[in-house]
Parts: structure tokens; sequence; C-alpha cells
């Protein structure tokens, strides 16, 4: 197989986290005989300080034609000063929408290993397995925006607005993904408040008749983080918003031990994108404290959905989960009796890991 991935490494630890992505794309390239040709370019505050913007032309135009993109982080204290729309953080958003990426799907699962690391107890914890479907391209991250001194006294508003049929690409591809799950769609809104949740909700659930498998359940967004955190097995898939699904997701990974675990794949019009969820860690930038995994499970998604390799995608996963077995945990995991390593540490371990699981496959074959 070829493929032509852009790597955008972008700040903070940006960058680690997405050398530790494709070390392990390039090993799966060269173990299963595919030919993955990077490229990388630069967005965010890196982008800003080579070209004085945020999303340069050269970078969104090699994102079109790639075949998959990987993205670190973008942001942090040195370009914090400039104004919303040309921040970094602005140019992530412009590349979303100019991607056309209106999905971004984050699965927050918990690793096995990793059960003692959930603030819950075990039994409000259960088999934390959920997607987030957050609506990428839209709501109040693209609304109208403004700023305006009335009196002397400053005014700034930002405007979520929803329109049908941008509610019901996303709830289309919410349905099918949780058909081939177990079947329970939780649609995330603040319909008691807001109008575009209003329309947000009647969209949804007129749609749900062409889904009759489907069990279809609404809730308020208030109540959901608070579910979320009383039992968050009760969800399977949750569908929402762009601002929504960016609190619920960052609230979710904590059950799970660590927002630096949690991957996510965007797809839309064309080639689809591939982040873990965190930011840029500015304070853990270079010190090699990053926690790789949600940028290589990041991968494993781009293996899987973008490229159909399953099997690769498994052997990563795998060899993950046996490395977080084995008691090898970064700083951000670090517990008593567990073996604390760096980033770099625990790739070269993964590595080992790798390769024992491949030596053992070939000899006695896959899943034995
Ligand atoms: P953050 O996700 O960078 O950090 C939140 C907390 O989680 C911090 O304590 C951090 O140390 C920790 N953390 C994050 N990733 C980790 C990892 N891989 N391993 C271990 N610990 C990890 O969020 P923030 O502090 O709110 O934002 C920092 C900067 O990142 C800001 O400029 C923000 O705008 C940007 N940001 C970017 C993205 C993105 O590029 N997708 C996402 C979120 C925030
Ligand atoms: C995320 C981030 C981004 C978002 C920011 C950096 C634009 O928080 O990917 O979760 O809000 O979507
Ligand atoms: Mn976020």
């Amino acid at each position: 197989m070829k493929k032509i991935i852009v790597l955008l490494p972008g700040d903070g630890i940006g960058p680690e986290v997405t050398s530790a992505a494709a070390t392990v794309l390039k090993e799966c390239a060269r173990e299963f005989h595919h030919q993955f040709e990077f490229q990388d370019h630069p967005v965010g505050g890196a982008a800003i300080d080579l070209t004085g913007t945020p999303l340069p032309n050269a970078t969104i135009d090699a994102c079109r034609a790639a075949d998959a993109v990987f993205l670190g982080a973008v942001g942090g204290p040195k370009w914090d000063s400039i104004p919303v729309g040309k921040r970094p953080e602005s140019g992530l958003l412009a590349l979303r929408q100019g991607m056309g990426l209106y999905v971004n799907v984050r699965p927050v699962k918990l690793l096995e290993p990793l059960r003692g690391m959930s603030p819950l107890k075990p039994e409000r914890l259960g088999d934390l397995d959920i997607e987030i479907v957050r609506e990428l391209s839209g709501g109040i991250y693209f609304g109208e925006r403004g700023h305006a001194t009335e009196g002397g006294k400053e005014r700034s508003w930002d405007t979520e607005s929803y329109s049908t049929p941008e509610i019901e690409r996303i709830a289309k591809f919410a349905f099918t993904r949780v058909e081939s799950r177990s079947r329970r769609l939780c649609s995330v809104d603040k319909a008691n408040v807001l109008a575009s949740s209003q329309l947000w909700r009647k969209t949804v659930a007129a749609m749900s008749s062409q889904y009759p498998d489907v069990k279809l359940e609404h809730m308020y967004v208030d109540n959901a983080a608070m579910q979320l955190t009383l039992k968050p097995s009760q969800f399977d898939v949750m569908l929402t918003t762009n601002m929504f699904g960016d609190i619920l997701s960052d609230a979710a990974a904590a059950l799970v031990g660590s927002i630096g675990l949690v991957p996510s794949a965007s797809f839309g019009t064309g080639a689809p994108l591939f982040e873990p969820i965190h930011g840029s860690a500015p304070t853990l930038a270079g010190k090699d404290s990053a926690n790789p995994i949600g940028s290589i499970l990041s991968a494993t998604m781009m293996l899987r959905d973008a490229f159909g390799l399953g099997l690769e995608a498994d052997w990563v996963e795998q060899s993950v989960v046996r490395v977080l077995a084995a008691g090898y945990r970064t700083p951000d995991l670090a517990a008593p009796g567990s073996k604390p390593i760096g980033s770099n540490g625990f790739m070269e371990i993964l590595h080992a890991e790798m390769q024992r699981t491949l030596e053992h496959a070939e000899r006695y074959g896959w899943g034995v």
C-alpha cells in the first residue's frame, strides 16, 4: 500500500508526540511492506514564527493532496497575546474547516492495566468504552463574532448557529457508527435554553426512524457532564456540538487516567485528519515527559479508519496495552509500584514489544 501522510507537528509537545506516531507508522510500513511517504509542514505557532500566519497556503494545499494528515498540537504562552483569528488555535480551526472536516470521533476507552488510574471507583467506572462524535466545522467556533465599545465599556460576542443540513450530516455519521457498536446513541444538547439546540434535537429525533435498531436518547449537556462522572458505562456513542464535544471529551479523558491517552479522527469531504485530543502542554515540552499514547492511538486510527489496515492497528494497540500491563508509566500515569519512564523510554520498550509480538505471530499466527 502506498500513501502520502502529511505531518503537522505544531507546538509544545506537538513535535514529540508526532514523532512517536511517525515512528509507529514507519515500523508498520517496514514490517508489512507498505510505502508511506511523510511530508512535514508547519502549523500553529511554529508557522506564525516561520511565515507570519498559523496556516500557510502550502500547508493546507499539502493536506488537501494527502491521503491522511496527522497533527500534534498547537498553541502556547508565546502566542497567547495574539487576537482570536490570528493565533495558533485559529490555524487549526481554519485547517479543519478548510479540509471540510465536520466529524470528529474521540474514543475514550479504558485500557485495562490503567483501571487503578481512574479517579472513579471500579464499581462506578464499569467497562468504560465510549465514542464522542463531535461536530467539528460549525457551531459557536465558526459563528459570527464581534467586539464593540458601548458607553466606554467593552462587549464581545460569539454566535452558536447550526443549520439542518449541518446537523443531519454529523448525526448520520453517529447513527451509522453506533450501528456497529451497542446501538445506543445519546444526543447531547441544551435544548431547554438554546434555539440552535432545539433545532439540533428536532433534527436528530426526526432521523431516528431511519435507524430503527438504534436506541436514541437525548440529554441536556449539564446532566450529561454529571452522568459521565456518575455512571459513564451507560453511554456508548455520544453525539454533540462542537463546543460541548470539546468540553465533554476532556472530562471523559480524565476518567481513563490521563488526557494523554485519548486519540481522535476527523472525517469530511477530503483527506481525514488524526490528532490526540490534548493540547501542546507547554510545561512538559522538551522534558521527555509527554505521554505519547494518545498520539500513537491516533496513528492506529489512521491505519484502521483511513487505510483499512486493521491487523497493523491491532498489532500496535495490543503492544501498547502489554507495555502498560508490564507496569511502564509516563509521569502523568505515575503510581506507587509502577515503573516510571520517559516518553523516549516508552517508545523503546514499545518497539521491543512490537518486535516480540511480531516474532510470536510469525511463529504461531496472529491472535494466538
Ligand atoms: P493541554 O491539553 O495542553 O494540557 C492540559 C493538562 O494535561 C496539562 O496539565 C498537561 O500537562 C496535561 N497533558 C496534556 N497532554 C499530555 C500528554 N500527552 N501527556 C501528559 N500530560 C498531558 O491543555 P491546556 O493546558 O488547556 O492548553 C495548552 C495549550 O494547548 C493552549 O495553547 C491551548 O490552546 C492548546 N490546545 C491545543 C489543542 C490542539 O492542538 N488540538 C488542544 C487543546 C489545547
Ligand atoms: C481540541 C482543542 C481545540 C478545540 C482548540 C485548540 C482550537 O481544544 O482539539 O480539543 O477547541 O477544538
Ligand atoms: Mn479541547
